[in-house]
């Protein structure tokens, strides 16, 4: 399959290339070309992951070089537009998170995608983690849904100022929605604003049941004395502790241990290189399977809606997204709202 990728930033040299590199390495893809605005950029990824030729224009490096598959790593207000662009031509996409700043971009994707029958995926890598992946494993071995009482997920950041935390929050939202394997029913938002830390910085708790019943907690604190994410998911009998962020913090190590009936069933340690442990390999592996094979590829824009509508939601500082009642209403499944009074 040819590869090209559109991208080639602090996010792409970090983690994506090196998975593309590892996958032309085992035979999966063959790197053909990668683009950038920024002509240096591009050139010196190209030199470091082995891509064949390199573009400062994305349809120039379609009309040239015909690819089975692209991958759109941009800065978030420019994604949805060229990810339409790019599913119109009917070209397989797999596209960093979140995918569009608003639900409405969403939806401009999806039609995009659904006209043609793209194959699309959405890197939200967490569920590719082999830790998230093992706890996902263990539940569907031991707990229906409806058997999980709680999942209390927590996302901390050291000193992050972004005016704009949402579209990192989606991750934690995301993450609790795959883990608890049913859709969202109803969330309750509160904020701590903290200005004097800069425009927009705030912590977040989200607050809310899944249709299975499960109480979902969030708590995202963005300027935290330690990066850190983890999660803890009780049910009758059962408790799992997972930490996706290691002790140093910044690095993926990863562990989990699942206890059951107070004593430790076993204990889970992520190991491999850095792109194994975050899910950045795997996600891409199995976006590139899927394709081969003529799946649909998991997480598609399809399955993105209820996460964009919180994400939508905390940028907005709503204090409540109950999904129940847009279904009952027959609205898109998109959010009924009441504003923060
Ligand atoms: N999964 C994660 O944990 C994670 C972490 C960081 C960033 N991200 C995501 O990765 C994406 C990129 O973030 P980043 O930090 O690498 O940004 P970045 O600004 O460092 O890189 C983006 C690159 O895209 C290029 N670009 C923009 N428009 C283009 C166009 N029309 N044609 C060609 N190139 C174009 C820019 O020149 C830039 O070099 C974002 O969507 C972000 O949300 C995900």
């Amino acid at each position: 399959m040819k590869l090209c990728t559109i991208g080639c930033g602090g996010h792409s040299s970090d983690v994506h290339g090196p998975a593309q590199q590892k996958a032309a390495r085992e035979g999966a893809v063959h790197l053909v070309a990668c683009c950038d605005l920024n002509e240096t950029l591009a050139e010196t990824y190209r030199a470091r992951f082995g891509f064949e030729r390199a573009y400062t224009d994305i349809q120039t490096m379609i009309d040239r070089e015909a690819p089975d598959v692209l991958c759109l790593i941009v800065p978030t207000h420019v994604t949805s537009d060229l990810a339409v662009d790019i599913l119109r031509q009917g070209i397989p996409l797999f596209l960093e998170k979140p995918p569009g700043l608003r639900t409405a971009e969403l939806d401009r994707m999806r039609a995009a995608a659904h006209s043609g029958r793209v194959p699309n995926q959405v890197a939200f890598n967490r569920r590719y983690m082999p830790v998230v992946a093992r706890t996902h494993d263990i539940l569907e071995a031991h707990l229906p849904p409806e058997a999980v009482q709680q999942i209390n997920y927590e996302m901390t950041r050291f000193d992050r100022r972004d005016a704009d935390f949402s579209t990192t929050a989606i991750h934690a939202i995301d993450a609790v929605r795959f883990l608890a394997r049913s859709p969202y029913h109803e969330v309750q938002i509160s904020y701590r604003e903290m200005p004097w830390m800069g425009g927009g910085v705030a912590a977040f708790t989200l607050d809310g049941t899944c249709e299975s019943g499960t109480q979902v907690r969030i708590n995202i604190q963005p300027i935290a004395g330690k990066t850190s994410e983890g999660a803890c998911i009780h049910a009758a009998e059962h408790t799992l502790r997972l930490s996706l962020l290691g002790a140093d913090g910044r690095q993926f190590q990863g562990y989990l241990e699942h206890w059951q009936k107070d004593r430790l069933a076993e204990r889970f340690q992520a190991t491999g290189d850095l792109i194994d442990r975050n899910g950045t390999f795997g996600e891409f592996q199995a976006f590139l399977d899927a394709v081969r094979e003529g799946r649909i590829p998991r997480p598609g824009l399809d399955d993105c809606g209820q996460q964009m509508a919180l994400m939508e939601a905390l940028r907005r500082r709503l204090s409540r997204v109950d999904f129940a009642e847009s279904r009952q209403d027959l609205l898109a499944p998109e959010l009924i709202v009441s504003r923060l009074s």
